[in-house]
């Protein structure tokens, strides 16, 4: 007989998840509250919900029914006591930095992270005099280099694991460890992994960020993004920067992003099974000069990805011998794999990062970064994974 649990296993409360449902009209399927403002029965009722006495929305820029069962559902994933669903992840990123940091405030981060939020921090959290103190691949496994660099102005730890696009797993606990050492919030990036193969909160960690863009909503037709944590922490943000700069989801959106979370463990299941079966082909083609994929025991972070990942996710890069002119001729000549940025759609998408989505860094920083010019990154879809090897046979020879 089934051992009873305290909670659901994740694929249930991904299916069901919370239960409240705003409405009284019993659909299995919320609807989608597509208004903007609110109505009251008599100015008694607006000004008590206005002042928080009484139950009630005020304005979709403040909330929404649709965003609320949306924030309330990847809250209840990552294991969060809130959260906040935004217009896309950038601006998730963005509201964090600018409700923690102020001028001539400091943060540290590893600089193999998504291009956007690179130029983001390199480019005009600086402009803010806000400063990005970036750590190489190789740094954010030591220690002492991160300790190095915080100070009394340093106002959070940032990471991004596994990084986009070098398959790098930094270690959330060992950066937690420093984090709580000088009372530093750490924020992860867990878009890559999701919560259903990493739980960073679990692991000590402050604020999940996600791109919902990718694989929580899954299909490739929304921008979204959503910030998890504490409700304390949740209520800063919210007051401090999404409430008055107003980067909100459409319910739109939220509501298709709440379909897409439906499938995500069967989705996130055949990417993870797809990726490892390709990293391991192309491991071994005579045209291919290094696969990075934390599923590899080759991987130098696999031990990591193990003990805190799942399953080790649908992404991977690779680098073909010839560098940058066999790359582009691959990406030429790929027909089931399409040539697009974004990642975590069904569909496998294969793009050449240091002329896409990290054309924000210069030559230098992508070097520092270990983005090489010859590097290709595929986002595994959910496709017969034979088909997918099948192309990339086809275009590399
Ligand atoms: C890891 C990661 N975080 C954040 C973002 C930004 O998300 P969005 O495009 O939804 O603004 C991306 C986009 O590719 C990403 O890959």
């Amino acid at each position: 007989m089934a051992k009873e649990r305290k909670r659901p296993h994740i694929e249930t409360e991904i299916v069901h998840g919370i239960h409240s449902s705003h409405t009284t009209s019993m659909d299995l399927v919320p609807p989608i509250h597509m208004t903007s403002t609110f109505k009251y029965r008599n100015a008694d009722h607006s000004a008590g919900v206005f002042a928080g006495t009484e139950e009630g929305y005020t304005y979709t820029r403040i909330s929404n029914p649709t965003v609320d069962l949306l924030q309330e559902k990847v809250a209840l994933l990552e294991g969060g006591e809130a959260a906040i669903a935004t217009a896309s992840g950038m601006s998730a990123i963005a509201s964090v930095s600018l409700s923690l940091a102020k001028p001539d405030d400091n943060f540290i981060s590893c600089n193999s992270i998504y291009g956007g939020t690179f130029a983001l921090f390199n480019k005009h959290l600086r402009n803010f005099r806000i400063e990005p103190r970036f750590l190489s691949p190789s740094s954010c496994c030591s220690k002492r280099q991160i300790l190095d660099l915080i100070d009394d102005n340093t106002r959070f730890l940032y990471i991004e694991t596994p990084a986009n696009p070098t398959l790098d797993v930094i270690d959330i606990a060992m950066w937690k460890s420093i984090a709580k050492k000088h009372g530093l919030p750490l924020i992860v990036d867990n878009t890559f992994a999701t919560p259903y193969l990493q739980k960073p909160l679990s692991l000590g960690a402050d604020i999940v960020i996600h791109s919902a863009t990718k694989y929580l909503s899954g299909h490739g037709d929304i921008i979204g993004g959503v910030i998890v944590g504490t409700k304390k922490m949740m209520d800063h943000i919210k007051k401090e920067y999404i409430e008055h700069f107003g980067p909100v989801i459409s319910p739109f959106n939220a509501w298709l992003v709440l379909r897409g979370i439906k499938t995500l463990a069967l989705r996130m299941e055949k990417h993870s099974d797809n990726a490892l079966k390709i990293a391991r082909w192309l491991n071994g083609h005579p045209k291919v000069e290094k696969v990075y994929y934390p599923g590899l025991e080759s991987h130098p972070c696999h031990e990591i990805a193990k003990r805190q990942m799942r399953k080790f996710g649908g992404m991977l890069s690779f680098e073909i011998k010839g560098g940058v002119k066999e790359g582009k001729k691959v990406m030429n000549n790929v027909k089931t794999c399409i040539l697009a940025v974004s990642l975590g759609d069904c569909e496998t998408l294969i793009q050449h990062p240091s002329s896409m989505t990290h054309s924000t860094y210069t030559a230098k920083e992508r070097e520092s970064a270990g983005i090489t010019d010859g590097l290709v990154r595929i986002s595994v879809g959910i496709e017969a994974a034979d088909d997918i090897i099948m192309d990339l046979e086809n275009a590399l020879s």
